[in-house]
């Protein structure tokens, strides 16, 4: 009995936002890769819900309330929800698990009340994002004959996925800057104080930091890059230098020890005979 001013309520709301029933923005809803999420509903609560239709595209599930304190019924009718949907009594809104990036999109609830003609409904815009891995940063610089170094930072997630968006941290002695965007451009002469940089990458449900880049070591020694390669190198060339000298003297070792073993028959064959 309570059915009438609500629904005056909500087509007032329903003007107020400068429209009819069908073009109310619908609500917007984030939620991760394979976890799950639930489209929360709002009926009145004095009102006698008859059924709910769930539709996404086209009708997803069929909801029945529970009689005389039986639990409510949900007839799952898209075959790519089954067993991926429950309800959230007594709310009746819809938890789907498992999400997968085929469940991005619109979706929609049809309260049909027993009390009036006009149903109530809900919409809204679910999108799906994956959690996002630590960023790599990819260095380019260029050093001129007076030391200057223009240095360019680029930064990246694999597999980012839709609205990414990335910034930059900068710190020095007493500096402390950002910088929006995935490229970061900046100079250093020798003499400037070494800085630090740090990306950071967001979607709308993860924020995650790359390691730390010092921009010193880059710009003051222009070998820096390679030099880890080389000293591999080094390292190799000394190592297989050792193992070979091993080898030679292990080698040696062994044949000093057959000779020897080959002159004892002798000497004792030779006592023998005294
Ligand atoms: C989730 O869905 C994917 C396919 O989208 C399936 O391979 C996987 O087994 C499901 N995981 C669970 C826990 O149901
Ligand atoms: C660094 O960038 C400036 C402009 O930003 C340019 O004039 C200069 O030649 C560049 N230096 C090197 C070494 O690339
Ligand atoms: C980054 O994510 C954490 C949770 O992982 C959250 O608490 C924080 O507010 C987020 N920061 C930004 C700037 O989005």
């Amino acid at each position: 009995m309570y059915a009438f001013p609500w629904l005056l309520l909500l087509l007032l709301l329903q003007e107020a936002k400068g429209g009819s029933g069908d073009d109310v923005d619908p609500e917007e809803v984030v939620a991760v890769l394979q976890e799950s999420i639930s489209l929360p509903l709002e009926i009145p609560p004095d009102d006698e819900v008859d059924n709910i239709i769930w539709s996404s595209h086209k009708t997803l599930a069929t909801v029945m309330p529970g009689k005389e304190g039986h639990p409510s019924t949900i007839m799952v009718t898209n075959p790519r929800y089954q067993g991926r949907v429950s309800l959230l009594d007594p709310s009746y809104s819809l938890h789907i698990s498992n999400l997968s990036w085929e469940d991005s999109g619109l979706y929609q609830a049809q309260v049909n009340l027993r009390s009036s003609q006009i149903s109530i409904m809900q919409q809204y815009n679910l999108r799906v994002y994956r959690r996002l891995s630590i960023p790599h940063i990819t260095v380019n610089f260029e050093i001129s004959g007076e030391g200057d170094c223009n240095m360019s930072l680029m930064c990246s997630v694999e597999k980012a996925g839709m609205d990414v968006t990335y910034s930059w941290l900068s710190w020095g002695d007493s500096t402390y800057t950002s910088h929006e965007g995935p490229v970061l451009s900046t100079a250093w002469r020798p003499g400037d104080s070494a800085l630090s940089y740090t990306c950071r990458a967001s979607n709308p449900i993860s924020n995650i930091s790359s390691h730390t880049i010092p921009a010193g070591p880059f710009c003051a020694d222009p070998d820096y890059a390679s030099k880890k390669p080389s000293t591999d190198c080094c390292l190799l060339t000394k190592g297989l230098l050792i193992f070979s000298l091993l080898v030679i003297l292990a080698t040696g070792i062994w044949v000093i020890q057959v000779q020897k073993r080959c002159r004892m028959p002798r000497m004792k064959k030779l006592r023998r005979t005294e």
